[in-house]
């Protein structure tokens, strides 16, 4: 039977404790939920995305309190974040504890953990009683989902509901941060909470060159070359090339463009510039260019590189390739 929404939150967390599937809204993008401590509902999640087996999942937690939960150990640095920035879109990637399954972490010594800051999500795991394995709810590789619809449209048959809390607040994925005692904190991937943000809390972190991604060993599926990604081509462009005028082309801009009906499709994501803005808008209307008919090819340009401009950077570039 194919998924229904609902705003149930009862209904939704009884299905959880009973090994099921649910989809939830959360202040980044909806998340594919099942009970992380049973093994049977985690495989369902990497089945119904078609995700492969060695791209680990993140666990969710109601309350920061709960983090003994799945962690073994939280050093000083990952105590002053989680005060700090939980609930929120930040992720930490640490020790895990030992009844964690293995399927959950890929077989790996650490464990990443977020508590989301979106109501609806709290109140579905406080009341499922069992931290959440939570991957992004799309297919594997795919465009993120912002809205319950989004879900619907793509993984509606693999599923058993969908908890409807309106779309994503901020509308890109959480930032994933590892902390080891002895080196200092590694972004494997850049996301809804800002570097300079996590850097004014604790000072410098380590952070990819460049696009970071050739060179790193596929620890996670955020770095993934390809990832994120519609069905069409999209190119992205240099400052100094202008968007080719065709009827065919589809342009993913920041601010808005001179001439837009000289184009197949525009997708203006901020008329004034602002990057949470723009954020909020990219997935969906990175999947407004991918499903308009008269588009062939999307064209998009480079953020600026800072604040959530490197979120935005990072997957215009995996979804370029
Ligand atoms: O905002 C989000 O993080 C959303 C919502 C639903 O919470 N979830 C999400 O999950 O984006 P997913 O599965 O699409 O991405 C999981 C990311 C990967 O990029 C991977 O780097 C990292 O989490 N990750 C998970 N477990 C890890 C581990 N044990 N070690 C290193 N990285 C891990
Ligand atoms: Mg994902």
């Amino acid at each position: 039977m194919p998924a229904e929404l609902t705003t149930d939150v009862n209904r939704a967390a009884e299905l959880l404790r009973a090994g099921g599937l649910v989809a939830f809204s959360t202040e980044t993008v909806y998340g594919l939920g099942g009970n992380a401590l049973n093994e049977q509902a985690v495989a369902r999640i990497f089945a119904a995305k078609q995700r492969p087996w060695f791209d680990p999942l993140i666990v969710h937690l109601a309350d920061a309190e709960d983090i003994s939960t799945v962690v073994a150990e939280v050093p000083l640095q990952a105590k002053q974040l989680i005060s700090t920035f939980w609930p929120g879109p930040l992720t930490l990637v640490l020790p895990r504890n030992p009844v964690i399954p293995d399927l959950v972490t890929a077989g790996l010594p650490n464990v990443a953990v977020r508590v989301p800051d979106h109501p609806l999500a709290r109140e579905l795991i406080r009341r499922s009683g069992v931290p959440i394995a939570a991957p992004s709810a799309n297919p594997f590789g795919r465009i993120s989902p912002t809205t319950a619809g989004h879900v619907l449209k793509y993984l509606a048959s693999e599923i058993d509901l969908i908890l409807d809390g309106g779309p994503c607040r901020i509308g890109v994925e959480s930032t994933v941060l590892q902390i080891e005692p002895g080196t200092s904190p590694l972004l494997l991937r850049p996301g809804g909470l800002t570097r300079e943000a996590i850097e004014a809390e604790i000072g410098p972190i380590r952070f990819p060159q460049g696009h970071g991604i050739e060179s790193e060993p596929q620890t996670a599926p955020g770095r993934l070359l390809k990832h994120y990604a519609p069905r069409k081509k999209l190119i992205l462009l240099s400052e100094e090339v202008s968007f080719p005028r065709t009827s065919t082309t589809g342009v993913l801009s920041l601010l808005p463009v001179s001439h837009p009906e000289k184009f197949g499709h525009v997708e203006i994501l901020s008329a004034s510039g602002d990057l949470s803005e723009a954020t909020a808008r990219f997935f969906g209307a990175l999947r407004q260019l991918d499903e308009c008919d008269a588009v062939q090819i999307i064209y998009a340009r480079r953020f600026p590189p800072y604040g959530l401009g490197t979120a935005l950077n990072d997957r215009l570039e995996r979804a370029a390739r």
